[in-house]
């Protein structure tokens, strides 16, 4: 995810600009860049490629500057480029902006300023900033930046400096954080805490659509309707300074609780309500090509793969296109059989994983339309597949994938809507109902987060246990693989996911009071099937975990302990029934003392066969 620092001083600006990113590192990112303002000049240097490249080249740099902003970029709109790294400026180079966030309107808006004769240098949504503030820029930089504020959909947080305002930093937001840190005779400006607490405990919190004007001695904030803001100047505890995971102890939890934002950033300016259906900008699929998809191929390794299994229901029941799943490891080697017609559809978190990598290939080679689903911009499978739809869920560093998975099951139904309405199988009310209930889903994933503690209780009861089985149908049995791969790779407790109704072919043999088994039991219409499968484990004096649509007593009976969920449709349930799974995991690898975020014998990427 992006970071950003500003500072406005009387000390050296670079040095701590650069400590500042230092702080920022473990955010992810892959490049950065800095502006200071000196002898009415913007100085800049930015690149592609880590920062301690960048020690270097900033010790070398022309030292008396006070004023400067800094970034960390993890690319959205554009690779990972020296051209596409922070900051962005306007035509004259008077403007430097850095910007966390997604400029949902940013095409439109570059169309526009470009007619109007705007020159742009970069491919990032970004660059339309600095644009906006020009052209808006008559008398002072604050009504220009409240009036480019305006114009611009979707989320951000931006530090800004011109050369015609030597010693002033400005800082606004909406939809993403920022920070002012107030210190003695230097303000500073972080999207990130960490940042600043090597120099001040002293921070104030901007609200959404303030804008704040700082100068060494001073700050003044106020709303896009030029009313000033009275703000309180919190103290940080020390607590929260034992930070780099936002004050969480591991990055898997932290990944966890950012399912709401990584939810939303998803389905972010992808839901079109006027034609109830999907917009999905990277597939580079005409209408007439989409229509002639006859069948279609999921590939992926390991959690991808759980995707896939989901993306499998989801094409075959909304779309009622024919859908078959591939553990790109298999599809590569067996000589597969690609129907004329169908399309490939490669599914990686870092884009990088090579059993994947080399089945798109395969695919692309037999002649196949590939499209890639991935997280990381810029990765070898976005690049070799050439067409494709970004996670946008910000960089997962924890190894056991968590919101990856979940925007994964949100991008893979944006699909299926957009195929299902296109062909004319899912007609309009529907595709209303589904774009609501997508939209819903950060909401109700807070409600879930809420309930961790729970979780955790149930996790201090069963830690002890060396060996657990998930079930599932429908929907919730690739859940129920999931959850299983959850546990067994961070907390090394023997798993098994199972479809439900399989249990009676040989598994439940394992079943006495020493295995536990989570059910997968939200509302749906084999509900019914799951509760007599459940019994059968219940007659065996098997221990059950059930994860419960909310309000619903359907399991009560048979539960010891029950997590629920909100309702959604059903093709949706998967994205809130595996956070209680991913915290259960994560719960009980931490009571046994398991190093979570770096699991033995694991890597995040698998860049080898
Ligand atoms: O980056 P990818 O999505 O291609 O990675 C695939 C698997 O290696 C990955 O999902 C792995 O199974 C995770 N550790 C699961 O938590």
């Amino acid at each position: 995810m992006c970071g950003i620092v500003g500072y406005t001083g009387f000390k050296d600006c670079a040095s701590i600009l650069l400590k500042g990113l230092k702080c920022l590192e473990y955010r992810g990112y892959d490049s950065w860049g800095f502006s200071f303002l000196k002898d009415e000049n913007l100085v800049t240097i930015k690149k592609a490629g880590k920062i301690s490249e960048a020690e270097e080249i900033v010790n070398d740099f022309p030292r008396k500057s006070f004023t400067g902003i800094a970034h960390t970029r993890w690319a959205t709109h554009g690779f990972p480029t020296d051209i596409n790294a922070h900051p962005h400026f306007d035509c004259r180079m008077k403007i430097a902006v850095v910007h966390n966030g997604i400029i949902e309107n940013y095409l439109e808006l570059k169309k526009e300023l470009q007619k109007e004769g705007h020159i742009f240098r970069s491919e990032t949504d970004t660059e339309v900033i600095p644009h906006l503030i020009e052209k808006y820029y008559q008398e002072d930089i604050l009504s220009a930046i409240r009036k480019a504020m305006l114009r611009l959909v979707g989320a951000f947080g931006l530090a800004i400096i011109s050369t015609d305002e030597p010693n002033i930093l400005y800082g606004a937001r909406r939809g993403s954080p920022l920070i002012v840190g107030v210190g003695d005779k230097e303000m500073f400006l972080s999207s990130d805490i960490n940042a600043l607490v090597t120099h001040t405990r002293k921070v104030i919190y901007l609200d959404e659509d303030e804008v704040v004007k700082l100068t060494p001695t001073s700050f003044e904030i106020s709303t896009l309707k030029e009313e000033k803001m009275q703000k309180e100047i919190h103290t940080i505890s020390l607590d929260a300074v034992s930070l780099g995971k936002g004050g969480l102890p591991h990055f898997m939890l932290k990944e966890i609780f950012e399912q709401p934002e990584s939810l939303h950033n998803a389905f972010r300016g992808r839901l079109d309500y006027g034609r109830a259906i999907s917009k999905l900008g990277g597939l580079e699929l005409t209408q007439s090509e989409m229509l002639s998809v006859r069948g279609i191929k999921l590939l992926g390794c390991g959690t991808s793969w759980h995707a896939a299994l989901i993306g499998k229901y989801l094409f075959e029941e909304l779309a009622r296109i024919p859908a078959e799943v591939d553990y790109s490891s298999e599809f590569r080697y067996r000589d597969p059989i690609l129907l004329p017609d169908t399309l490939v559809i490669a599914i990686s978190q870092s884009g990088e994983t090579a059993d994947t990598l080399a089945a798109m290939k395969e695919a692309k080679r037999k002649g196949a339309k590939v499209l890639g689903i991935c997280n990381v911009v810029g990765s070898s499978i976005a690049r070799e597949c050439g067409r494709g739809v970004y996670l946008h869920a910000g960089p997962e560093i924890g190894v056991a994938s968590t919101k990856a998975f979940t925007s994964q099951l949100v991008v893979l139904t944006l699909l299926a809507l957009l195929f299902a309405r296109m062909k004319g199988v899912m007609a309009r009310r529907e595709g209303l109902i589904a774009l609501n209930a997508i939209e819903a889903l950060p909401c109700l994933a807070k409600r879930v987060l809420k309930k961790a503690e729970k979780v955790e209780k149930i996790a201090d009861l069963f830690y002890r246990y060396p060996n657990f089985l998930y079930v599932g149908r429908g929907y919730q049995f690739p859940i129920a693989l999931e959850g299983a791969l959850k546990l067994k790779e961070i907390s090394y407790v023997h798993a098994e996911g199972i479809p439900a109704a399989e249990l009676k072919h040989g598994p439940i043999a394992l079943i006495d009071e020493n295995m536990p088994t989570v059910v997968l039991a939200t509302e749906s219409n084999i509900l019914d099937k799951v509760k007599s499968n459940v019994a059968e484990i219940k007659a065996r004096k098997g221990k059950i975990i059930s994860i419960v649509t909310e309000a619903s007593r359907e399991m009560d009976d048979l539960s010891d302990f029950k997590c629920s969920v909100p309702p959604t449709p059903h093709f949706l349930a998967p994205i809130l029934s595996v956070i209680p799974l991913q915290l259960l995991a994560y719960y009980i690898a931490t009571c046994l003392g398991c190093d979570v975020d770096k699991p033995r014998n694991l890597a995040k990427s698998v860049t080898v066969e």
